[in-house]
């Protein structure tokens, strides 16, 4: 039986992926989720474990709890489990359509408060494990106008999180709930999203790194043995933030000095 048993939606590309890889060689007892049967086979395959995977489509509750229900039947419990399937679309607010409002409140937010009543429960008994949301660093400081819904749905999953957390601390310190704030991480995302638009006033973050998903990947790792309860990726991005509640207006004015500049 592994030490930690870990269960992951999104696990069939980017950060998801390496981050099964990683815990794979680290011997953790993988239960895999994504929507592409394939895909998910062929991470699971290089993971150097034998991971479960379960076709899930994160939209529907009932997908999950069968998620949670086929970890328990393989492994008796689950000690982490990580909300990190999403994706994002390129429209700014008045170009945004009902439907695909609805789409990515349901793939971003939905399906991780469907995945927190989902796990919880379990931690609750078992009086310890560790829920983590891979939210984005666009649902701290929306700088990135296109993304509209995409950082409106991520700053709800933050303050989900957060409520949560707050709900289980006195009674459940052991049950870690942490939210993980990648920057732009070089994945599939950006394809399915759709392109990103031309630089427009607020719309350039400057010289940003970019990160691999391996490296995020290596963040939640360590996240998953030294659990705290936020993690920026990227080093730059807390200083970022500080600017940004320092005062937003400033923050967007100097944002839009240095596209025009650009
Ligand atoms: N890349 C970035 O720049 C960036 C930055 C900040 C935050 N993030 C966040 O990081 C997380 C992982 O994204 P990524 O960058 O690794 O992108 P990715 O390579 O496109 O991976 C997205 C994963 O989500 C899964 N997924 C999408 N819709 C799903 C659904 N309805 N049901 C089940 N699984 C679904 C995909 O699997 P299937 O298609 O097989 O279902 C895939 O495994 C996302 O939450 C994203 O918002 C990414």
């Amino acid at each position: 039986m592994p030490d930690t048993v870990t269960v992951m939606t999104g696990a069939s590309s980017g950060i998801g992926a390496a981050l099964a890889r990683q815990l794979g060689s680290k011997e953790h007892g993988l239960v895999l989720a994504a929507r592409r049967e394939k895909e998910l086979r062929l991470v699971a395959n290089q993971t150097g474990t034998h991971a479960v995977c379960v076709v899930t489509d994160v939209t529907h509750r009932r997908d999950l709890e069968r998620l949670r229900d086929q970890a328990l039947d393989r492994y008796g419990r689950v000690d982490v489990w990580v909300n990190n399937a999403g994706r994002g679309i390129t429209r700014p607010v008045m170009e945004l359509t009902d439907q695909e409002f609805d789409d990515i409140v349901n793939v971003v937010l939905k399906s991780v408060f469907y995945g927190m009543q989902t796990i919880i429960p379990h931690f609750q008994e078992r009086g310890q494990g560790h829920l983590i949301n891979v939210s984005s660093f666009l649902g701290r400081v929306p700088l990135v106008p296109y993304r509209s819904i995409y950082s409106a749905s991520k700053s709800a999953v933050n303050s989900l999180t957060a409520s949560l957390r707050m709900d289980l601390n006195a009674s459940y310190p052991r049950v870690h709930v942490s939210v993980v704030m990648p920057g732009i991480v070089d994945t599939n995302f950006h394809n399915v999203a759709g392109p990103s638009l031309p630089v427009r006033a607020g719309g350039s973050l400057g010289p940003t790194k970019v990160e691999s998903a391996d490296e995020v990947a290596a963040k939640i790792v360590s996240l998953i043995e030294h659990p705290v309860a936020e993690l920026y990726t990227s080093p730059s991005q807390a200083e970022l933030v500080q600017r940004y509640y320092n005062d937003v207006r400033q923050f967007e004015e100097s944002l839009a000095r240095r596209t025009s500049s650009n």
